[in-house]
C-alpha cells in the first residue's frame, strides 16, 4: 500500500515507489528524477502540460480559481498599491521594500540608465522597418559584451550589478528601438523621472519641444507593468532558465527569453489582437462571422485562451478596467474597444469558449491602453519585456542559487532505424 506522499508505477515485472512532493500551496507533483535509471523509461510530454520543471519560490498561480500572487501577494493589491520598481525589488529579493531600501534601490536603477556612447553605432546597421523586438533582443545579447569582465561572473556582487544594469538599460534600448524606426534622434535618460517617466520621456520627447509626461499615462504603465512581471514557468521563462542553465550569462538568457516573448502565441498576442481587431473593423466583418471562423478554427480568437488559466485571468480584469478609466480620462473614444467588448460578450456566452474553457487572457484589452498611450503596434511587445525583465532576472537568479544542472530533455525516436549507407543515383 503506497504511502500519501508516495506513487507506485507499475511496468512490465517492475514495479517502483516515486516520492510525491508538495508545495506551499498544496500543489502535488511525483518526483520521476530516478525513473529512467530504474526502470528505463522516460515520460513524453508534448508541450510540457503535465511537467514541472522546477521548485519556485517566486510566483503562484491557481488557474482554476484565477489565482496570481508574487511572493505571496495578490496580484491587484500589488497593481493597486505599488510601483514597478518596488514590485521589482519584491520579485528579485523576495521581500518588500522598506522606504529606505526602496530609495537605495531606485537610485541605482537610475544612474544606469545610459548606455554606452559607441552603442548608438549599433542602431545604424539595422533597417528602419526593423521589428524593435529584434533589436531588442540582439541589443540585449551584445550588452553583455560591454560588460565583459563581469557579464561572466557569477558571484552575487556581480550579479547584483549585472540586474541593475539589466533593469536600468533595457528602457533605453527599447526606446531607442522606436527612435529608430521613426527617424528620431535618441533621447537620453533624465535621472530626475521615475522608471515609468524616464521611459515615457525617452519614447516621446523630441529636442524641439518641452515634453510633459502625462500622470495619467504614467498610472496606467505602471499598472500594466506590474501585471506583466512575472508568470512562473511559462515560455519565456522557461527558455531564459533554459539558456541559463547552460551557464549563459544573464544578459544573454534575457536576450533569449525576449526572442520567445516575442511569439503570437506568448508576447506577440498584443500585437495580434490589436491587429485582429483592426482587420475586424476595415474589413467590416460581423463579430458573428468572425466568431464562426474561429469555431471552424480556421483562426484563433487573438487574447483568448492560456495553458494554465481555465477560469478567467486575473490580469485581464485589472486591465480592462484601467483600460476603460485611461480611455476616459483622455476622452479617447476607440471603437476598437467596443469590438473587442462585444467579441469578449459573444465568446463567454458561447459553448464552443465556454466547454474548452476559453477566457480573455492578459494580452485581450492591452493593446488598446498601448494605443490610447500613442505607442505603436510594433513595440507592444516591447513594453512586455520591460514589465517582464524582473521576473526572468528573478527566475534566472534563482535557478543559479538552485544549482545548475544543465535542462536537457530527452525524446523519443521515431525516424528510421539503422539503414545500409548507398549513394543516391543521378
Ligand atoms: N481561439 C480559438 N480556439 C482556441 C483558442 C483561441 N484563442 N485557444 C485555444 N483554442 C482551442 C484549441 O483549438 C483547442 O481546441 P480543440 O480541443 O478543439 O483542438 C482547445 O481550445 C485547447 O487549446 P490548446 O491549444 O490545446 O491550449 P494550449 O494550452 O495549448 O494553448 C494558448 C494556450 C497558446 C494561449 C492558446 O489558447 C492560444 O493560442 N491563444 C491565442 C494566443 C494568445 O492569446 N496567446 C497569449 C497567451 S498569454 C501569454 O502568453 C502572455
Amino acid at each position: 500500500m503506497p504511502r500519501k506522499n508516495e506513487a507506485t508505477l507499475t511496468y512490465q515485472d517492475k514495479k517502483i515507489i516515486l516520492p510525491v512532493e508538495q508545495g506551499t500551496e498544496g500543489e502535488t507533483a511525483v518526483n520521476i528524477s530516478q525513473l529512467r535509471s530504474k526502470t528505463g523509461l522516460i515520460t513524453l510530454d508534448p508541450g510540457y502540460g503535465n511537467t514541472g520543471s522546477t521548485k519556485s519560490d517566486i510566483t503562484f498561480i491557481d488557474g482554476e480559481k484565477g489565482i496570481l500572487r508574487y511572493r505571496g501577494y495578490d496580484i491587484a493589491d500589488l497593481s493597486n498599491n505599488c510601483s514597478f520598481i518596488e514590485v521589482t525589488y519584491l520579485l528579485i529579493f523576495g521581500e518588500l521594500p522598506s522606504a529606505e531600501e526602496l530609495a537605495a534601490f531606485t537610485t541605482t536603477v537610475t544612474r544606469h540608465t545610459m548606455i554606452n556612447e559607441d552603442y548608438k553605432k549599433y542602431y545604424d546597421v539595422w533597417p528602419r522597418t526593423a521589428h524593435p523586438m529584434a533589436l531588442l533582443a540582439a541589443g540585449m545579447a551584445g550588452m553583455s559584451s560591454f560588460y565583459d569582465d563581469i557579464a561572466s561572473d557569477f558571484k552575487e556582487h556581480a550579479v547584483d550589478i549585472s540586474t541593475i544594469r539589466c533593469l536600468a538599460k533595457v528602457p533605453t534600448l527599447a526606446a531607442y528601438a522606436y527612435k529608430k524606426s521613426i527617424g528620431q534622434p535618441f533621447v537620453y535618460p533624465r535621472n530626475e523621472l521615475n522608471y515609468c517617466q524616464n521611459f515615457l520621456n525617452m519614447m516621446f520627447s523630441v529636442p524641439a519641444e518641452e515634453y510633459e509626461v502625462i500622470p495619467e499615462v504614467e498610472e496606467a504603465l505602471n499598472k500594466l507593468l506590474i501585471l506583466h512581471a512575472d508568470h512562473e514557468q511559462n515560455c519565456s521563462t522557461s527558455t531564459v532558465r533554459m539558456v541559463g542553465s547552460s551557464g549563459a550569462n544573464i544578459y544573454a538568457s534575457i536576450a533569449t527569453g525576449i526572442l520567445a516573448l516575442w511569439g503570437p502565441l506568448h508576447g506577440g498576442a498584443n500585437q495580434a489582437v490589436l491587429e485582429m481587431l483592426t482587420s475586424i473593423q476595415k474589413e467590416k466583418i460581423s463579430l458573428k462571422e468572425f466568431v464562426n471562423r474561429v469555431k471552424r478554427q480556421e483562426i484563433k480568437l487573438m487574447g483568448f485562451g492560456h495553458r494554465v488559466y481555465r477560469n478567467h485571468d486575473p490580469r485581464c480584469a485589472i486591465i480592462k478596467k484601467a483600460c476603460d478609466k485611461l480611455l476616459l480620462k483622455l476622452k479617447v473614444k476607440d471603437p476598437l474597444l467596443d469590438i473587442a467588448k462585444e467579441l469578449e460578450h459573444i465568446a463567454l456566452n458561447d459553448s464552443y469558449f465556454i466547454d474548452r474553457k476559453l477566457y480573455p487572457n492578459v494580452d485581450f484589452y492591452s493593446g488598446i491602453i498601448y494605443k490610447a498611450m500613442n505607442i505603436p503596434t510594433n513595440m507592444f511587445t516591447v513594453i512586455f519585456s520591460i514589465g517582464r525583465l524582473p521576473g526572468w532576472i528573478a527566475q534566472w537568479r534563482e535557478m543559479r542559487t538552485q544549482g545548475i544542472k544543465i535542462n536537457r530533455p530527452r525524446q523519443i525516436y521515431t525516424g528510421s532505424t539503422k539503414r545500409e549507407f548507398k549513394r543516391v543515383k543521378g
